[in-house]
């Protein structure tokens, strides 16, 4: 037996007397991937988190999506393998920050983006992700908006609609880290293939996109083009599911370096230790939680 397979039979063992369910975000360690219950992007993994039937929902992403599980499941207890996991874009705003935009801006709606802590969600109107961020703000086309925290999400969107929003100055240091010209190199090197950008990528990267999308939206369109190389415009974790479920399908990452250091900070140890100690629990206070699932609420019954 190697170590992985003796962690994951303990890791299986814990997981059932516990009744635990694994959520893991496409951009976790390959192996992290494989003994996950349910892999996909924030707005699959809030959907199966307040619709599993588990009373333990081990989190493999990073913290506000562990806090987003609880703001929707308050009965079952989240566990994050590694309570480190923050994500640099959603710190770049705090509740006192959007009180002091919004003030700025009177009669505007706050439409937030998921990648946020519970704080802001609860000072929010609409929560959104990059799966449905165009629809939510395309349903609220007649009111004035501010978008907060991602200004690249947030320009995207304003392109598409044709729509001019507040936009916050917040940004992922991982998606800022690809450039033009690594889309320019990866496309000299295999010509023809289709490009998938994320919308968190820099304003002069869609434009070289064939399909902009969420995590989710990759696997869609893998799936469904008849092309066999594609180029992927986001951190590189996704790659190993975009192979495992297109066999016969190429991959190649736009810039192999734009890693999320917090993504990979679940082990399959800390897995097992979490599950083992029932640690690192993540729990939202009950006033902030209410304030925030008010958000998230009028995000679902949009989409
Ligand atoms: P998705 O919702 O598209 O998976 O994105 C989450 C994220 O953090 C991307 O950096
Ligand atoms: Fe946050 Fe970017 Fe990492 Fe996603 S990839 S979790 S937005 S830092």
């Amino acid at each position: 037996m190697t170590a992985d397979s003796k962690l994951i039979s303990e890791i299986q063992k814990l997981k059932k007397d516990r009744k635990a369910v694994i959520l893991a975000h496409n951009y976790q360690l390959p192996e992290v991937q494989d003994i996950a219950d349910f892999l996909g992007d924030s707005l699959g993994l809030s959907r199966e988190a307040s619709k599993t039937d588990a009373k333990v929902i081990v989190f493999c992403g990073v913290y506000f999506m562990a806090e987003t599980a609880n703001i929707l499941s308050p009965e079952k207890t989240v566990l994050l393998p590694d309570l480190s996991s923050g994500c640099p874009m959603a710190e770049m705003i705090n509740a006192k920050e959007l009180r002091t935009l919004k003030a700025a801006h009177p009669g505007h709606l706050v439409v937030t983006y998921v990648n946020s802590s519970a704080e802001v969600k609860a000072e929010t109107d609409y929560c959104c992700t990059s799966g449905n961020a165009l629809k939510i703000v395309e349903k609220l086309k007649n009111e004035k908006i501010i978008f907060v925290p991602d200004k690249y999400l947030g320009a995207w969107i304003s392109g598409r609609l044709n729509k001019k929003m507040v936009l916050w100055h917040g940004y992922c240091p991982t998606h800022a880290k690809i450039l033009p010209e690594h889309i320019a190199a990866a496309k000299n090197k295999h010509p023809g293939a289709p490009v998938m950008v994320h919308p968190e990528c820099r304003n002069d990267v869609w434009p070289l996109a064939d399909e902009v999308c969420s995590t989710e939206g990759f696997l869609r369109f893998a799936k469904s083009n008849i092309a066999k190389e594609f180029i992927v415009a986001t951190e590189p974790g996704m790659l190993y599911r975009l192979a495992k479920e297109n066999p016969g399908k190429s991959f190649y990452p736009a810039n192999a370096e734009a890693i999320c250091p917090n993504m990979k900070k679940n082990t399959l140890e800390k897995v097992l230790w979490a599950l083992q100690d029932m640690k690192n629990i993540v729990r939202v206070p009950e006033d902030i939680r209410l304030k925030a699932k008010r958000a998230i609420d009028r995000m679902v019954a949009i989409t």
